[in-house]
């Protein structure tokens, strides 16, 4: 089975070309070799690579930049999707797309569902609505998955950031009413990989049955400040640090984008559909922190 994977260089597609390599045939690509602003470059790409399977890692996920930069945004989250689904319909294959946690506005209490209402606050979480709702349009087959709060050792993240902040700073401070799930790359691209087992090699169930949004993140749920705590307990093990960590309220730390103050997602369908047990944030962070493959 031979796979396209897009942003095979960002976290999420990495990890997922690492975890997938033994098992297909990866092919990889970039905004070099395969531009998301360009739908000429996309299906020229399709057609040549003729994939089995479509998973689209790639995004554009600057959350703040997003906001200056709608134009772009919308194209590569919004627009490009859709037309991997309609590549992927032409050719009568299924499309994996990874969504976000910021398709909701955060005003819910408890855990979302996929079917609850979506409300972005942001022009990065409207993007990527957009992005959902042209792939669903298409009709073709499709999973999409919404993860929340990515991190990993690779890549641009609050885990690496956080870790430079403690290397270099005396104090910092970070939000504390901002609540959701981080989720590792490395337990969301295992997931990825059961249900990609159990979908197209397997074929425990038809592809047509399953299609859909589900959420799949960490288990439990915790602030920004709760994370950051984490990462200094687990750079302390390690080294002497004196940097103080402060808890802030989002409305004293003005960012160009909203960000919704309760982002949880209700992972009970795919428990349900695909059997996933979820591996709450703080064993999964251990985990990481620990160099884990295992498990
Ligand atoms: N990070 C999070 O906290 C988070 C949370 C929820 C959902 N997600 C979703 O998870 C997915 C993966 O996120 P991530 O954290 O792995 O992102 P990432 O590390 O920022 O990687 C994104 C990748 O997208 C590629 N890309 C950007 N613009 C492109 C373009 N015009 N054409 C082709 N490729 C392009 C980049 O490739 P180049 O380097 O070649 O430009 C990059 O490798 C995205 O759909 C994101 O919305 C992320």
């Amino acid at each position: 089975m031979r796979v396209l994977l897009t942003g095979v260089g960002g976290q999420i597609g990495s990890q997922l070309k690492k975890d997938l390599g033994g098992l297909l045939e990866v092919i990889g690509t970039t905004s070099r070799t395969m531009n998301l602003l360009d739908a000429e470059a996309i299906r020229g790409t399709i057609n040549k690579i003729r994939p089995d399977l479509i998973i689209n890692a790639a995004a554009y996920t600057k959350v703040d930049q997003a906001e200056a930069d709608h134009e772009v945004a919308m194209k590569i989250n919004g627009m490009a999707p859709g037309v991997l689904a309609e590549c992927a319909k032409m050719r009568g294959i299924p499309l994996i797309h990874i969504s976000t946690d910021y398709v909701f506005d955060g005003n819910q209490e408890s855990p979302y569902k996929e079917d609850d209402p979506v409300n972005p606050l942001s022009v990065y979480g409207k993007s990527k609505l957009l992005g959902e709702r042209e792939i669903v349009k298409v009709d073709g087959e499709h999973l999409i998955f919404r993860t929340s709060w990515i991190y990993g050792e690779q890549g641009h993240n609050f885990y690496n950031t956080i870790r430079k902040l403690l290397a270099e700073k005396d104090e910092i401070r970070v939000v504390s009413d901002q609540i959701g799930a981080p989720t590792s790359s490395l337990y969301f691209s295992r997931v990825i990989k059961k249900i990609i087992v159990m979908v197209f090699i397997k074929r425990q169930f038809p592809i047509k049955e399953v299609k859909g949004i589900y959420h799949i993140t960490c288990g439990g749920r915790g602030s920004w400040y709760d994370f950051a705590s984490e990462i200094l307990k687990s750079v302390k093990e390690k080294q002497p640090c004196d940097c103080g960590l402060l808890p802030l309220q989002t409305r004293d730390y003005q960012t160009a984008a909203l960000r919704p103050l309760f982002s949880v997602l209700d992972n009970q369908k795919a428990s349900q559909v695909f059997s996933i047990k979820q591996t709450d944030w703080r064993d999964s962070f251990d985990e990481i922190v620990r160099g884990g493959e295992s498990g």
